[in-house]
């Protein structure tokens, strides 16, 4: 399987790096200017450290990269963390970056597409965006953590959105306990 991991200048990097080392596959980096930013700012981890996460890394303006082409087949692209800003290039079909080209084809190739924003609260622009893409096809899986596998850290509510990217891929994993009968008897 061979992934594009698109990273943006979201808030909630750690998500991104974290589906880095949980996705199995080949995996193909592009991380937006400010992502690179945000990276620096939220974590410790350098970009040299997180494009060695990957098996390729594309600098998001080169937009002669192999993900610019449809003919570069791909299984999916997961933009994670996703920005408003990139949802709204998304939405209204601009790709002015290898990262919104690469998603652009994804669509249009009707590939799988998994945005995962993370934004509060939402503005009418932003929900009609999202729903927007949704009907043209990509998987909107918000940065929206859930609390009945009773998460005891920051670590386990990451863990919970990065296993719900890896269950829309088809991936096992033990990233969070499932709501089974040992929940339901809890
Ligand atoms: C520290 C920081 C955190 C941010 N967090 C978010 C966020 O959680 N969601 C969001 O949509 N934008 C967030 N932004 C704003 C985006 O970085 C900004 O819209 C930028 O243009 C996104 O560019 P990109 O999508 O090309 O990475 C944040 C900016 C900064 C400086």
């Amino acid at each position: 399987m061979r992934y594009v991991v698109a990273i943006t200048g979201c808030s909630g990097i750690r998500y991104g790096i974290r589906l880095l080392q949980e996705l199995e596959g080949e995996k193909e980096l592009i991380v937006s200017d400010m992502g690179r930013r945000v990276l620096e700012h939220e974590t410790d981890i350098s970009f040299k450290e997180l494009c060695a996460m990957a098996d390729d890394a594309y600098d998001d303006h080169d937009l002669f990269a192999p993900p610019a082409s449809g003919t570069h087949v791909i299984d999916a692209m997961i933009v994670c963390p996703c920005s408003q800003s990139t949802i709204a290039k998304l939405a209204s079909g601009v790709s002015d970056s290898l990262l919104t080209r690469a998603a652009s084809v994804t669509l249009k190739e009707r590939r799988r597409l998994i945005l995962v924003p993370r934004e509060t609260p939402l503005s009418t622009i932003m929900l009609e965006n999202e729903l927007r893409l949704a009907r043209a096809g990509a998987t909107i899986l918000p940065a929206s953590p859930a609390f009945y596998h009773e998460p005891r850290n920051v670590d386990m509510m990451i863990d919970f959105v990065v296993g719900k990217i890896l269950d829309q891929l088809g991936q096992e994993h033990e990233l969070f306990k499932r709501w089974d009968e040992e929940c339901l008897l809890h």
